[in-house]
């Protein structure tokens, strides 16, 4: 059997606007779709032995609710690129103050390189660790960290 374990479920949650990747600026955010960048997620996690469940919402709430549910199923750890909500969202915050898995947060574009309004994360205190800049290779780094941290 090639996992006799049960793998550790990884949450990726994406927000606003990055279901329209592939067509937001590329200077910023590279030319890969969600679905391109979700099967790169989906390849790493097979490969790390990973079972990686990818969400995206435009909705702050649905979010909310998802992290919510985290909480009560077997969540082990979750990714998360906040779009916009990552400046604005004290909601995010407080849900993320409660979870108990590690958290990474990942953006595409190196936020701090760009508008200061962008420099600023409201879950970045609630983070592991945050990627920025890295593009796609941000999750999948992010990835290899939560691996190797819920290794036995
Ligand atoms: C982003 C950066 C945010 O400032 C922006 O609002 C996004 C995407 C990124 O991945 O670089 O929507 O999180």
């Amino acid at each position: 059997m090639k996992h006799p374990h049960k793998q550790p479920k990884i949450l990726i949650i994406n927000g606003p606007n990055l279901n329209l990747l592939g067509r937001r600026p590329s200077q910023h955010y590279g030319t890969l779709n969600l679905t391109e960048l979700e099967s790169l997620i989906q390849r790493e996690a097979e490969a790390l032995n990973l079972e990686a469940v990818c969400r995206q919402s435009n909705h702050e709430g649905e979010i909310l609710n998802w992290l919510h549910a985290s909480l009560d199923d077997d969540t082990a750890g979750l990714i998360i690129n906040a779009g916009a909500y990552t400046h604005t969202s004290l909601a995010l915050a407080d849900a993320l103050e409660v979870v108990n898995y590690p958290v990474i947060e990942v953006h595409l574009s190196n936020i701090h390189a760009r508008e200061a309004i962008r420099h600023h994360s409201m879950i970045a205190p609630k983070a592991l660790g945050q990627i920025s800049g890295l593009g796609p290779q941000g999750y999948i780094l992010a990835l290899k960290a939560l691996a190797e941290r819920l290794s036995p």
